[in-house]
């Protein structure tokens, strides 16, 4: 599917429907370039599941917990981790083993650590500002 959205709330509304797909165990990668919306939309995914924790800047935060109603949701942002065995130790395979999901920004970090089962939202700019294209 592909969505276009001109503001933050219709990447909510947009991360609503992907939410309502996830099944325990689900790894989410968010591909895309700088200021895209991966986290945008991981604060809508997270609202929609009702799970209240807020989802803080990944300037301070590499990985953060969200618990929903049917499983944990995991926010990780990759982008300043340097390859597998860093990822590894924020505890890649143990959330997995719980049956958490994953919502991963810069999945390119984690090789091969990402099943082949793994799930893709892609993000890109469209030309006005504020307009972004969203395919999953
Ligand atoms: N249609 C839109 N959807 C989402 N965000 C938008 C949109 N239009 C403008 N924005 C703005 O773009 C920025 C998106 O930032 P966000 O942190 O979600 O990006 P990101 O992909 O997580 O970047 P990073 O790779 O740096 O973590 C925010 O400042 C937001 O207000
Ligand atoms: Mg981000």
């Amino acid at each position: 599917m592909i969505f276009e959205t001109h503001d933050e709330s219709e990447t909510w509304e947009v991360a609503k429907r992907f939410a309502a797909t996830l099944r325990p165990g689900d790894v989410v990668c968010l591909e895309g370039d700088l200021g895209a919306g991966k986290t945008t939309f991981t604060q809508g995914l997270c609202a929609a599941l009702g799970a209240k924790r807020a989802v803080t800047s990944p300037t301070f935060c590499i990985v953060s917990e969200h618990p929903a109603a049917d499983f944990l949701v995991v926010h990780m942002d990759l982008y300043r981790l340097h390859g597998e065995e860093d990822v590894l130790q924020i505890g890649w395979e143990d959330y997995l083993s719980r049956g958490a999901v994953l919502v991963v920004e810069w999945p390119d970090r984690a090789g091969s650590l990402v099943p082949e089962t793994a799930r893709h939202v892609r993000f890109t700019y469209a030309e006005a500002e504020n307009m972004r294209i969203i395919e999953f």
